[in-house]
Formats: structure tokens, C-alpha cells, sequence
């Protein structure tokens, strides 16, 4: 069998045309006509939280570009990604970019890490981001923005690019090899996660120091606290049943309320998840990366081992935690939910579709639209059932073109409440406000998912739309990034 050839977003000129894709792909994706500016517009449309306002219905996500300095301070390529951020025009800033709330909990050596050392320098990162914005959109009081708080448990490697240090919540049959986990001291300890409050909390504490509206207490993409959530297997107060693997998340919300209450919190969830992916040797061209396929998980049934997953058949996802999860972040008094699916590391078609891989992925085993309805459906389907939470989705950077029509019918027919934007904001930042605005979009900077944007990274260098943003072709670390896709330098950084 010939690896699949999917057909790109760009070479469908129409909405007949994009129809007629969607039609045979046998998917349920819906979109407008056309695309609404102004007060037609659904997207445009503001709407209440708590106190505040949030201006209109489009996020930017959080993304890291791996250049802070190696003592978790901030440097120049990031505060002009917080200004592009600024500039894009959402109201709701979710995150901004993963934060370590401890140094050894850091996915890279240069994450930023929230402590009273590096606070002058995140505050001045979001103050840069609200003078832009204030500039170019003449408000701000009707912009919300929220810090990322992590640790990287499973992909932690803060101090050097190329080595994992990972500390996990349980020892997994698949992902252990891939991840360099060979040992039981590699689990962190009951005492360690109960300390992990305290850091969650003091990081807190500083980010709305920074003034930050809000914070994100991270669980998604197999980082610590989502591979918390798939601690079944493990024993004692934080593994077994749901209440044991949620124990963590609800010591740190009753920590921040009780040191910081007037600090927001919102959830970036991983809805559902499926097995680890690999690429299929037998199956690679010449020069590329295999497709993607399942690594073999029959040894592994009942599959104990993710969250959001069918236990007898873990390639399908399964929502009945998801929902009682949700129903959780409800009883906490927290509305702010981003959802998001799976993990870059070990099933990317999940988590951002893209039709080029990154160099540690595969090429697509689906068509990038697919895994795009995915994600955009379980939304709406959770979103029938929470009414009352801020639901924001995620996936919508493939869909290119076809973006604010999508975008648009989503949020008109309340299936979502907000579309998060995440690697289109980075070529492209004033997609949506362009869209509603004036009706049209500048195509040559539409992000076409090369996923550059990850490949540098993997390959021990910055971050960046390399293809499309000026700034990055001239970049010291583009050589190196086409050294590296040339396969001159050590893959999997
Ligand atoms: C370069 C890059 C950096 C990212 N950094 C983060 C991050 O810090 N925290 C996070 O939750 N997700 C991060 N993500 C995931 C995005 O927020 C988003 O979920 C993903 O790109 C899919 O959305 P999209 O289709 O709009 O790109 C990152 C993604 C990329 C490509």
C-alpha cells in the first residue's frame, strides 16, 4: 500500500471544492459561506467572564519557542513573539507558553520558569504583549490573559537539549523505551507530588505578580499532571481511582484560592488521547519518514495506560472520564477550559494536524482534516453537555483558507465558545482580525503546516516560522535548521 497523498487545503479554490473534500472524506465539518466582518460577524461577538469582558472569540495558544535563557529569563525572539501575540488581535491569551514551576521540571533548558528571579522579566513579557495590543486596537480593557503553569514530568529535559531527565507518575509499557525511562526511581515519589503543590501555588503567586488574569494549571500533550490523569496503575494517593488522580489538581486550585483568590484558573485538558504512533518502515519513500502507524498495544489490553481512551481498544477515544473531569473543574468553580488531544511527542496527527512532518513524526496515517473534525467534534459534543464552561477548541491552524469560515460557523452555532489559534498566530498573527475586519485574508502568509515550528526544536534549535516569517529566514538558526532537515545533524533533540 502506497502512503496516503493528501490533498492540500490550498489547492481547493472554491467552497464547492471544500465541500466536496470534506464529502469524501466521509467527515462532519461545518462551515459558513462566507466569511462575516463586523458586527455580523460571530467571531467578533464579546462576551462576559466572571467580572470581566473578553473582547471577542478567538485565542492565541500557548507556544513556547524554546529560546528563553537557560536560567528561565526572557530574551528578544520572545518578547516578540508576546508582541505578535498582542497584535493578533484576541482578546483571550491562553497561556502565553508553558511555564516551569520548577527548574528540573523543565521540557528544555530554555523554558521560561516562574520564579521570583525571572517575575520583572515575564511581567515585562506581558506588558509588552498589552501595549501592542492597546496600539494597534486602542483597548485593553477587554483582554484577558493567562500564564501556563507545568511540569514536563515524561519529556522533562532541563539541562541539555538532547537529554531526557524525565520523572513520570507510573512506569508505561510503550512509552518508557522511548522516553529513556528505565528505572522505578524515575517515579516521582507520593512526597515529591505533594511538594509539586506548593511550587504550583508559589508559581502562582508570582504569575499574578506579572498580572496575569489567569493561571493554567496544565493538563494535556502527556505532560506531569495529564499523565497524572492515566495513573491507574499506580498505587497509593495520587494513582487508582479518578478522585486519587485528580488529588493533585484539586490541592493546588484550593492552594492558589487560598494564597492568591483573586487569580483566575482555567484547565488546558486533553480531551481524548490514543496510543503511541511510529512510522512504518516498510511503508517510507525514498527520503521520508514512514506513516504513521499504532505501535502494537495487543500485550497492553486493558489498556490502563492514557486518559480519554477506550481500555479495550485504545485507538478509539472514550469521553466518559472526560466528562466526569469536567464535571470536577464545575464543582471548582473553574469555567476557563482550553481542549486540546493527545501529545506532539508520541501521536502529532492528534494533536496538530499537519500534512508535512515534523522530524521525530511520521507522515500523516489520515488526511490532516480528519484529525482537524476530530477534535473540532468532541468539542461540540462536550460543549452540548457544559453549557456553563468556556470551552476553547483547538486544532484549527490546517484548516488554512477555510479557517474563519469554520471558525465562524463553530462559535455561531454555539458548538464552541472560543477558537484558539496556535502555529497560524505565528505566521500569520492578524489572521482572524484581518477575516473580521475587512473579509479576506493575506494567503501568502497562511501557516501550511510545514511544521518547521517543531522540527527546529527537535533539532536543538529556536522555535519559529521559518518559512513564512521574515524574521526567522534570517535567523542565526536557520542554516542549522536546513542542515538538520537535510539530515546533517542528530535527530530527536
Ligand atoms: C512551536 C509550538 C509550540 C507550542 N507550545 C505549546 C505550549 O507551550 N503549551 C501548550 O499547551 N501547547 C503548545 N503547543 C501546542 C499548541 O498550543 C496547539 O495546541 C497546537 O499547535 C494545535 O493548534 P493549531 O492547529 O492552531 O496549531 C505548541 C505548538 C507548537 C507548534
Amino acid at each position: 500500500m502506497t502512503p496516503l497523498k493528501p490533498t492540500r487545503i490550498a489547492a481547493l479554490k472554491t467552497n464547492e471544492a471544500f465541500g466536496e473534500h470534506i464529502r469524501t472524506l466521509g467527515i462532519d465539518l461545518n462551515f459558513e459561506p462566507q466569511i462575516s466582518t463586523g458586527t455580523a460577524s460571530a467571531l467578533a461577538q464579546g462576551f462576559q467572564f466572571n467580572n470581566r469582558r473578553i473582547g471577542n472569540r478567538w485565542a492565541v495558544h500557548p507556544m513556547e519557542g524554546w529560546d528563553g535563557t537557560t536560567t528561565g529569563g526572557i530574551t528578544e525572539p520572545m518578547l516578540r513573539r508576546w508582541q505578535r501575540f498582542g497584535q493578533s488581535g484576541a482578546k483571550l491569551i491562553w497561556g502565553g507558553e508553558a511555564m516551569a514551576v520548577r527548574p528540573e521540571g523543565r521540557a528544555n533548558p530554555n523554558q521560561l520558569i516562574l520564579n521570583q528571579q525571572n517575575e520583572a522579566g515575564i511581567a515585562n513579557l506581558r506588558e509588552a504583549l498589552v501595549q501592542t495590543h492597546q496600539e494597534r486596537y486602542g483597548r485593553t480593557d477587554d483582554l484577558v490573559i493567562g500564564f501556563q503553569l507545568t511540569h514536563s514530568g515524561r519529556f522533562c529535559r532541563p539541562h541539555e537539549r538532547k537529554r531526557g531527565e524525565p520523572r513520570v507518575a507510573f512506569r508505561h509499557p510503550l512509552l518508557d523505551a522511548k522516553f529513556n525511562v528505565t528505572s522505578d526511581t524515575q517515579i516521582l515519589t507520593d512526597d515529591e507530588l505533594k511538594r509539586l503543590t506548593d511550587d504550583y501555588v508559589a508559581a502562582a503567586k508570582i504569575a499574578a505578580g506579572c498580572g496575569a488574569d489567569f493561571v493554567d494549571i496544565k493538563h494535556c500533550h502527556g505532560y506531569l499532571l495529564h499523565e497524572l490523569l492515566a495513573a491507574h496503575t499506580r498505587p497509593g494517593p495520587y494513582g487508582g481511582p479518578l478522585e486519587n488522580r485528580t488529588r493533585l489538581l484539586r490541592d493546588i486550585v484550593a492552594g492558589i484560592r487560598a494564597t492568591v483568590p483573586r487569580l483566575e484558573i482555567g484547565v488546558r485538558l486533553s480531551a481524548f488521547d490514543t496510543v503511541p504512533f511510529k512510522p512504518d518502515p516498510t511503508r517510507a519513500e525514498p527520503g521520508k519518514l514512514g506513516p504513521g502507524m499504532p505501535e502494537d498495544f495487543t500485550q497492553c489490553l486493558p489498556y490502563r495506560y492514557a486518559f480519554g481512551v477506550n481500555p479495550q481498544n485504545p485507538a478509539e477515544y472514550d469521553l466518559a472520564e472526560t466528562v466526569e473531569f469536567l464535571r470536577l473543574l464545575e464543582k471548582l468553580g473553574i469555567q476557563l477550559v482550553n481542549l486540546t488531544a493527545g501529545s506532539p511527542y508520541y501521536n502529532p496527527h492528534i494533536q496538530r494536524p499537519a500534512i508535512y512532518p515534523p522530524s521525530d513524526g511520521y507522515q500523516p496515517p489520515e488526511d490532516p482534516l480528519v484529525g482537524v473534525a476530530r477534535q473540532i467534534n468532541v468539542v461540540s459534543h462536550l460543549k452540548a453537555q457544559f453549557p456553563g464552561l468556556i470551552l476553547v477548541g483547538t486544532g484549527y491552524s490546517y484548516l488554512q483558507e477555510y479557517l474563519p469560515q469554520v471558525a465562524e460557523y463553530y462559535v455561531r452555532h454555539h458548538h464552541v465558545d472560543v477558537v484558539g489559534i496556535g502555529r497560524a498566530v505565528l505566521s500569520y498573527p492578524e489572521m482572524l482580525a484581518d477575516a473580521t475586519s475587512q473579509g479576506r485574508l493575506e494567503t501568502r502568509y497562511v501557516c501550511r503546516t510545514f511544521s518547521d515550528c517543531t522540527t527546529a526544536p527537535r533539532n536543538g534549535l529556536r522555535s519559529g516560522c521559518y518559512p513564512l516569517d521574515d524574521y526567522y529566514k534570517t535567523f542565526s538558526d536557520a542554516p542549522q535548521l536546513k542542515l538538520a532537515k537535510s539530515g546533517g545533524v542528530t535527530k530527536n533533540a
